[in-house]
């Protein structure tokens, strides 16, 4: 089923404080990412992120490298959010409308919710229980009545809903009301809403120490892998060299089947290494004549995308090249941002750099040119 999202991020976080808390620091990158990343994972076609009107500039600054991804303002109320990402999203089958403010979200969720509309439901939601009891009370802290707590579920996002139908709840419920949740609007239809099994890292940020909180439960499940690689080539003729995606003139080239880009092919087994999903030969087989001359880039971004299937997060990585000629120091910084921009990392978190082995063994002779990387993961236990 083809599906788009539609996350609402709009809000002020008043009772959060400080900067909207969509787009605070958790587990180290704007909360609101976390959500686009489990969406675009599960497979989504298209995501409308909904901002307050000052925050389109900074929100699209904070996209620009998703594909599938574009923000638009939003309104005084969720409500009006919703209704501005509604009126934007194109042309899919379903969609999610989600709460920026929910961040742990997971793509498992997601496919469960699109399952629910797969067997033919009208919508779907993750739910949990009500553990604590429920008391009305008084304007002054005092307890009133207990409410029932059977039968009843707090209920999360994103919730998932046939596109047609949703644009016809919203079309058809009063302007200017406003309702809690997007539940509330199709319910009004007389649609039945399918619950699912709800998730604690869905929970919704909304008081300052939640931030605490749900890092602790994101990070819960998972674990740290670092992954290592290795690759050499042998020097032939040529004029210039393909080092972590950089042209450097030189008086050899490098011999190989693909660009012989000895740095990126180790990051890239580096990365494999850490998914353990084998080695590049077993990705892009040297045998396999289109991969012949091929820009390392490809596999570069085949690796990436392997990661975030998986789930996992890179945070970082570190090349090292070794051979005594071409020089790597001029070209150390370009590499970085090179490698940088591929893997969507900061700078900070990519390290190259280049030893000799004091003319030594065959590297020395300058027979041919190695390059070692580590990468370094965060992925689901
Ligand atoms: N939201 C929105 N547009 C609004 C109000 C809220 O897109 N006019 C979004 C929020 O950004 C959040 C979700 O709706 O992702 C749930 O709202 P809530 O938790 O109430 O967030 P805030 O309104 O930002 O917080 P507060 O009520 O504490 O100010
Ligand atoms: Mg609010």
């Amino acid at each position: 089923m083809k599906f788009g999202a539609v996350v609402v991020a709009a809000g002020r976080g008043e009772r959060a404080g400080g900067a909207p808390k969509q787009f605070r620091p958790l587990l180290g990158r704007p909360a609101l990412l976390w959500s686009l990343e489990a969406l675009l994972t599960a497979g989504a076609a298209e995501i409308i992120v909904v901002v307050a009107s000052e925050q389109v500039g900074p929100a699209e600054r904070l996209i620009a490298a998703l594909d599938r991804v574009s923000v638009r303002p939003g309104g005084a109320t969720r409500t009006d959010s919703v209704r501005a990402g509604l009126a934007a999203i194109g042309d899919v089958d379903a969609v999610l409308i989600h709460d920026a403010a929910r961040p742990g979200l997971t793509p498992a969720v997601v496919s469960a919710l699109l399952a629910a509309l797969g067997v033919g439901e009208n919508a779907a939601a993750p739910a949990l229980p009500v553990p604590d009891a429920l008391m009305r009370v008084d304007a002054g802290g005092h307890a009133l009545d207990a409410l029932a707590r059977d039968g009843v579920m707090r209920v999360q996002t994103p919730q998932a809903f046939r596109l047609n139908d949703i644009r016809a709840a919203y079309a058809a419920a009063p302007a200017g009301a406003s309702f809690a949740d997007d539940l509330a609007v199709m319910r009004a239809t007389g649609a039945r809403v399918r619950l699912i099994t709800g998730d604690a890292r869905l929970m919704k940020i909304t008081y300052p120490e939640d931030f605490a909180v749900l890092e602790r439960l994101m990070s819960a499940n998972r674990i740290v892998c670092v992954g290592h690689g290795v690759d050499a080539h042998r020097f032939g003729e040529g004029d210039h060299v393909t080092l972590c995606g950089v042209r450097i003139p030189h008086d050899k080239g490098l011999v190989g089947h693909s660009d012989a880009d000895a740095g990126w092919h180790a990051l890239v087994d580096a990365i494999l290494g850490a998914l353990a999903e084998g080695d590049i030969g077993a990705h892009f087989p040297p045998s396999d004549a289109q991969w012949k001359g091929a820009d390392s880039e490809r596999f570069l971004r085949h690796a990436a995308q392997l990661a975030a299937k998986a789930g996992a997060t890179l945070q970082h990585v570190d090349v090292t090249l070794l051979c005594e000629r071409p020089k790597i120091g001029p070209h150390r910084d370009a590499m970085r941002e090179r490698t940088a921009a591929v893997l969507g990392l900061p700078l900070a978190r990519v390290s190259v750099k280049a030893t000799t082995t004091e003319r030594m063994g065959f590297l020395g002779r300058e027979e041919g040119l190695a390059a070692q990387a580590t990468a370094t993961l965060e992925r689901p236990a």
